[in-house]
């Protein structure tokens, strides 16, 4: 039997695709391989959203070439995700000892193309646009608790600065009752927490029902009895007061936000395409927050657009002080070619944007920690995660607002065997980026 190796870069979506990925080789004949040096076959499931990941890529790609002719002549390296949807044959320029190189769009293509590349056929592929989605497709997933269903594909939003238009597409919604039974499926097979994916989920079901579906698909999912619902990415200016409402009153949605606010200056907001200036998105978290008292929020924030003065970085600082974060993912600006932005002549030198960036790093390390410090004493229901990836005798868990949580691990107890319990922990210690924590007697 052959053996497969999928090394994953980029976003949840990705992550995504990449357990569809294994899910459809299985079904093929193939079998999981631990270390990427012992695979006969190697996907690269990539990310071009920023540079970094798009050099890391072909860095890795160029490093496997020594399998290949240090005697293992018949690995085969597949590359798709979205390096693949953009640059197709290309790829193949950049690495010639890549086989296989396939798109956004044709993931269930991916055994033909393996069997291709192996009886010597042209076996590069990638479709204009989709027409089925990688969530029909069988899935082999990575945590049995945990399950990851997309619930659109592709963004029409086109923000300047970003190339995830270009390479997924416009955005489909998959039909509610499909959505709905996959989930069913998944909590009769033991998951207790799916995370629901798209890249503006709070746009679901437009493009097939005329207008956002997205609280209903909340209260639907909810309906199945699975016991946690976590949601990404949602666009500020199309979250309902519907959802906002789901948010508040399932108990299975989850009491945390992942709201990106790229930016806190309107002139930049302006010039990203954004659609909403800082008062709007100030006011949508006064609503939030009012709605759902203590929810956690977490965003997104470019630093060093092109144009970015001292005072508009200031107005960004200003923003994440306001808001408070109680995390925050943060990215110096990267020109991807065939954006708008990328045509922008006044660029930021890379000094003045690594000096904004670190200031940035330091104010949203500050709140996430300050964020943890006031939970500490509290008593929170966890999601046991498995172990900590530094420490065999250490769980990881998660509590609703998604605070990471490190946990010894009881005597006589494997990690293995409680991932995917809820269990009630006590918060004792807090640090900037997680929580120490101890189990409690208390149900949760
Ligand atoms: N440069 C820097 N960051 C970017 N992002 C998307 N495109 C770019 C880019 N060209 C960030 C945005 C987005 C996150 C997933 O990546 O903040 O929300
Ligand atoms: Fe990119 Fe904007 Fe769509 Fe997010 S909403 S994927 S940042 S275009």
């Amino acid at each position: 039997m052959k053996s497969y190796y999928v090394r994953t870069f980029g976003c949840q979506m990705n992550k995504h695709d990449s357990e569809r990925i294994a899910g459809l080789l299985e079904t093929s004949g193939y079998v999981a391989s631990h270390a990427i040096e012992t695979a006969d076959v190697v996907v690269f499931n990539t990310c071009c959203v920023r540079e970094t990941a798009d050099e890391r890529l072909y860095g890795q790609v160029s490093s496997l070439k020594a399998i290949k002719t240090g005697g293992r002549p018949d690995v085969l390296i597949a590359v798709g995700g979205c390096v693949g949807q953009r640059d197709g044959e290309a790829v193949r320029k950049q690495v010639p000892h890549v086989d296989v190189v396939f798109g956004t769009h044709n993931i269930h293509e991916l055994p033909a193309l393996l069997d291709a590349a192996r009886s010597g056929r042209a076996a590069i592929s990638v479709l204009p646009e989709g027409t089925s989605f990688a969530s029909d497709l069988p899935s082999a997933r990575v945590d049995r608790w945990h399950g990851w269903v997309s619930i659109t594909v592709g963004c029409d939003n086109h923000c300047t600065y970003c190339i995830v238009p270009t390479v997924r597409g416009p955005e489909r919604s998959r039909p509610l009752d499909d959505i709905v039974s996959e989930v069913e499926h998944l909590v009769a097979d033991g998951v207790v927490e799916v995370t629901l994916l798209g890249q503006n989920v709070n746009s679901y079901g437009r493009d097939i029902y005329g207008s956002p579906r997205f609280s209903e698909l909340l209260h639907a999912v909810a309906a199945t009895g699975i016991a946690r619902i976590r949601f990404a990415t949602s666009h500020p200016k199309d979250i309902s007061p519907a959802t906002i409402e789901a948010l508040a009153t399932l108990p299975a949605v989850m009491p945390f936000l992942h709201l990106p606010v790229q930016h806190g200056s309107n002139s930049i907001l302006r010039a990203m395409n954004r659609r909403y200036t800082r008062e709007q998105y100030l006011e949508r978290i006064r609503d939030i927050r009012a709605s759902v008292p203590g929810i956690a929020l977490s965003t997104d924030i470019i630093v060093g657009f092109p144009g970015e003065t001292d005072e508009d970085f200031e107005q960004t600082l200003d923003l994440v002080r306001t808001v408070a974060f109680d995390h925050a993912f943060t990215f110096i600006y990267s020109p991807r070619e065939g954006t708008p932005a990328a045509r922008l002549t006044k660029t930021v030198p890379r000094d003045v944007a690594q000096e904004r960036f670190d200031r940035l790093a330091t104010l949203v390390r500050d709140l996430s920690y300050a964020s943890n410090q006031r939970e500490v004493g509290m008593v929170r229901p966890v999601l046991v995660e498995g172990s900590s990836r530094r420490d065999l005798a250490t769980l990881s868990a998660r509590t609703p607002h998604n605070r990471l949580v490190h946990i010894p691990l009881p005597e006589g107890v494997r990690a293995l065997d409680l991932a995917g319990r809820l269990l009630a922990a006590r918060i004792v210690v807090a640090h900037p980026w997680f929580l120490s924590g101890e189990l409690t007697e208390d149900a949760c």
